[in-house]
């Protein structure tokens, strides 16, 4: 068992109110699992995510990653622990926008005060390894989305983690970008890395191989989850019109898109 949560609840308190966000999620994930995260919008995939990936700590629950307590340590632990143990990508990327593709990639190893040439050398090979060894001085913004996100995979994988998280990582992508991230994902998994992403694509779930549902902030394992809620999934709004919402959204938020 590489993690496990144990009655998850998430509330977060908006004035005098009490939003329940995730209910009682149990989940346990083993080492080399990939797995798809799938659930409407603002059903509390995220909130999970940030809580698996050590960023956002739940009301209650216990989760062990790693052999770690999770609730019972410190931020300075926990950063340490993210830092060696997990990678993300997002949907929109977040790399610096002053930063070569280079310097992007190792960052994280900047944190774990690797020497200089060390941070060079696996930085190139990670780049090689997303095909983008002819790209390393490249600025995010004289890269492609896809490329992009490329340098996002590298950069998550610099520390070697034994899991990768990512939320939403073809969102923002055309389709023949998207299936290189998944081909990318698919080598990183027969190389033994844990793999959770969230996705509202059924085609993109496809490539995972265990779909856990997350409606109303409850997990649901496969086919399990309410029927008019996995049939709505399959309705939601075409690619165009949803990559229309959600690049609106990226505008308030997202750092490198001022670049
Ligand atoms: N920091 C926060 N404060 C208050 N409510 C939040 C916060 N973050 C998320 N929420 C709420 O929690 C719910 C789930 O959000 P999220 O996990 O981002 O959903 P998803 O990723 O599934 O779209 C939403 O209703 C959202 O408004
Ligand atoms: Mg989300």
């Amino acid at each position: 068992m590489l993690l496990e949560l144990k009655n998850i609840y998430k509330t977060y308190i908006q004035g005098s109110m009490e939003i329940p966000v995730l209910k009682d999620i149990n989940l346990s994930i083993d080492e080399g699992e990939y797995v798809a995260i799938m659930g409407p919008s603002g059903s509390g995939k995220s909130t999970l995510m940030n809580i698996i990936g050590c960023i956002d700590k739940p009301t209650e629950g216990t989760y062990l990653l790693d052999g770690y307590e999770i609730e019972k340590c410190k931020d300075r632990e926990l950063s340490a622990i993210r830092n060696k143990e997990i990678g993300f990508v997002f949907q929109n990327f977040n790399l610096l926008p002053r930063q070569s593709a280079l310097d992007n990639v190792g960052l994280p190893m900047q944190y774990a005060k690797a020497g200089k040439k060390e941070r060079r050398e696996r930085s190139l090979k990670m780049l090689e390894m997303v095909d983008l060894a002819d790209r390393v001085n490249f600025k995010p913004t004289q890269l492609s989305g896809g490329q992009k996100q490329r340098v996002a995979i590298a950069r998550a994988m610099v520390n070697q983690p034994k899991i990768l998280l990512a939320d939403e990582p073809t969102g923002a992508l055309d389709t023949k970008s998207g299936e290189q991230v998944m081909q990318i994902f698919d080598e990183l998994h027969q190389n033994g890395v844990t793999i959770i992403m969230i996705t509202h694509s059924p085609e993109i779930a496809s490539c995972a191989k265990r779909v856990i549902r997350i409606i109303d902030g409850e997990l649901y394992e496969g086919t399990d989850a309410p029927k008019k809620h996995v049939a709505s999934e399959q309705e939601t709004p075409a690619e165009d019109t949803r990559e229309e919402k959600e690049a609106s959204e990226e505008e308030q938020t997202s750092e490198d898109s001022e670049a």
